[in-house]
């Protein structure tokens, strides 16, 4: 028998400037949600004003998790300090493992124009925090969709219906989609032991009997199903889910470990040349 989740918390993400001074929406990672196990961070970015986003994220490093980046609309330049170099555009996602250390900038490559989509950070089990960085920069064309009557489903990580996303991110078996539903009804599985959310970006839905709106990120617990219904105007949402990496959590800016020393190591080897 499946059964329901329902919604636990909704959170509305807050105002905040990152980078050289993007302004952003950060729904998790914030004070009302300061992670989900394993989630450290969502931020969504979309302005179509170049003065919020033109500053961009100039040279900074991480250290112990992962940073995913979907882009829905725009263009932007990734360069770290080993040489490596991609553009994401429209509808492609970057998720890079950057393990033991990485340096990398993250600018914008347009001056006018709308710049949309999300940035997660995922985090990393202690036996993998040090591994070696990785990329997995994804085409638009190498994600595959799913469409049914009133959804499409851009299936990023993990399954729906049997279709498998691209990325590879073996130890919290991440599900990351990216969900159009016009109207009616939508389902997916999920691990019942996983944590899960929605956040709504555009419209509305009804999740369980409650209404979550554009802005709005719903904690989904204690089920193997997720189930929604679309609002009036229909929504467009990301479904994401992981599983718990239940280690303790010690985080400084762009370094998350797991003791408090572990962030002192990192900062030294930064500041030292370390990193990369
Ligand atoms: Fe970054």
């Amino acid at each position: 028998m499946s059964q329901t989740r329902e919604v636990g918390r909704v959170v509305r993400g807050m105002a905040a400037s990152d980078g050289a001074g993007v302004k952003l929406n950060r729904v998790i990672g914030g004070p009302d949600l300061p992670q989900l196990d394993p989630f450290l961070l969502l931020d969504e970015f979309r302005s179509d004003d170049a003065a919020d986003y033109l500053a961009g994220f100039p040279e900074h490093p991480h250290r112990g998790f992962e940073t995913v980046t979907y882009m829905l609309a725009g263009r932007m330049r990734h360069r770290d300090n080993q040489g490596n170099t991609g553009l994401l555009g429209p509808g492609s996602v970057q998720w890079m493992t950057a393990g033991r250390g990485i340096v990398h900038s993250e600018m914008p490559e347009q001056e006018n124009g709308l710049m949309q989509g999300f940035q997660l950070w995922v985090n990393l089990p202690a036996k993998d925090k040090m591994t070696a960085p990785r990329y997995q920069d994804i085409e638009p064309g190498k994600i595959p969709e799913v469409e049914s009557t009133g959804a499409r489903v851009r299936v990023i990580a993990g399954s729906y219906r049997g279709v498998r996303g691209p990325v590879q991110a073996d130890a919290t078996a991440p599900l990351y989609l990216d969900v159009f539903l016009e109207d009616g009804e939508f389902e997916a599985a999920v691990p019942v032991e996983h944590n899960a959310f929605v956040y709504v970006y555009e419209g509305s839905l009804d999740i369980a009997g409650r209404a979550v709106t554009r802005g709005e990120l719903a904690v989904l617990r204690g089920g193997d199903t997720v189930a929604v219904r679309a609002g009036d105007a229909g929504a467009r949402f990301i479904l994401v889910s992981g599983r718990p990496l239940k280690e303790p959590v010690a985080r400084y800016g762009p370094f998350v470990m797991n003791r408090p020393e572990e962030i002192r190591q990192a900062m030294r080897d930064f500041t030292e040349g370390r990193l990369a």
